[in-house]
């Protein structure tokens, strides 16, 4: 791959983009980013009501990732598609169903998630390997992803760090005082340039297939972060992580399956110390055409977003959960 930033804007294409998990976090700034751009979007969804505030002009198809008629109906005639794996059970079937499609259908696909990048196959085995080790959790995802890479669908793989969005999770625990989601030191992205990525490689068949890391500026520790959210709040924010709190956090925040993947990934991202390297930070800079945004800026429009909606009652703020919560 040898990336050189773009210059000029993309001509759009005439045919649809089609984004699959257009009403989760990462699919709806794929959605925000392509229709920024003026590109015509297809989304791939399972409750018409949940997309009902998108603009008439985007296209939906209503089906589910289990049903493979539905996928057929959704890819007919699109430029390329978006894919992120939903926290599922069925995880690797799903995806499957989606990649066996887009192969058949000569579809572009740029998928979002957990990938052990690599060279080549040996490579990112032995990748897979070490990774599924430290998370043995994570080992159908890695597989998923590695099935997307090696699929004959001209596939750009996005690699995300921690989204900087998580933290929202613990409002109400930022707003008392305390960041208590376990941080080493690990890279962390915005959502908002993960779509924006994603666009660019849907829209632009320049792009090389391969892994793309996507980061911000520089990985970030729990401390780091605490302090970012006491510069946006104006007031004192302390790193006072705990596995407990973090457990009752996401539950409360999402229950099932996504709060249980959440729960097992922040036992890994509180341990280890990851650097954000040269070459991952060019990666992202290469899709975005500009530098990542920071989590410092990101805290910043946060904050004062939420002090301009109503502020929490005091009954909202007795939910944080509190220290030591088991
Ligand atoms: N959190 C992080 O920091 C982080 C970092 C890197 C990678 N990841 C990975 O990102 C992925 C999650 O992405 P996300 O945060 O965007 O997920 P999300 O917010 O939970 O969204 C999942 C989307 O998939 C849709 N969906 C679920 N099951 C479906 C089915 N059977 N058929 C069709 N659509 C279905 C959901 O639709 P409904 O609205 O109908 O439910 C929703 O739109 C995971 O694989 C995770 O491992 C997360």
């Amino acid at each position: 791959m040898n990336p050189t930033a773009r210059t000029s804007p993309l001509p759009l294409p005439d045919h649809p983009v089609l984004v699959v998990g257009a009403t989760g976090s990462i699919g709806s700034q794929v959605v925000r980013a392509l229709l920024e751009r003026g590109a015509p979007v297809r989304v791939f969804v399972r409750s018409p009501q949940k997309v009902r505030d998108l603009p008439p002009e985007v296209e939906r198809v209503i089906g589910t990732l289990e049903d493979r008629e539905a996928i057929a109906r959704a890819l007919r005639g699109v430029h390329a598609a978006f894919y992120v794996s939903p926290h599922d059970a069925a995880e690797e079937t799903l995806a499957q169903n989606f990649v066996s499609a887009c192969e058949r259908e000569g579809v572009r696909l740029v998928f979002s998630g957990v990938h052990a990048d690599g060279k080549n196959r040996l490579s990112r085995l032995v990748m897979r390997t070490v990774f599924g080790l430290m998370m043995p959790h994570y080992k159908p995802k890695l597989r998923l992803a590695e099935r997307v890479r090696t699929s004959r669908t001209n596939p750009v793989v996005l690699i995300p760090g921690n989204y900087f969005q998580m933290d929202e999770v613990c409002r109400e625990e930022l707003l008392a005082g305390r960041y208590p989601l376990p941080l080493g030191l690990v890279p962390r992205v915005d959502t908002r340039d993960v779509g924006e990525a994603a666009a660019r490689a849907l829209l632009d068949p320049g792009v090389p297939s391969g892994g793309y890391a996507l980061v911000g500026p520089e990985s970030l520790s729990g401390e780091q972060t605490a302090a970012h959210w006491s510069a946006a709040l104006g007031r004192p924010v302390t790193y006072a992580p705990g596995l407990a709190v973090t457990d009752a956090i996401f539950d409360r925040a999402y229950g099932g399956r996504k709060a249980l993947d959440c729960q097992k990934s922040y036992r890994m991202v509180g341990k280890v110390k990851v650097r954000t390297s040269p070459a991952d930070l060019a990666q992202t800079t290469f899709l975005l055409g500009r530098a990542p945004r920071s989590h410092a800026e990101y805290a910043q429009e946060t904050a004062a977003r939420w002090q301009a909606e109503t502020p929490p009652t005091p009954e909202v703020r007795k939910s944080a959960v509190p220290v030591g919560a088991s």
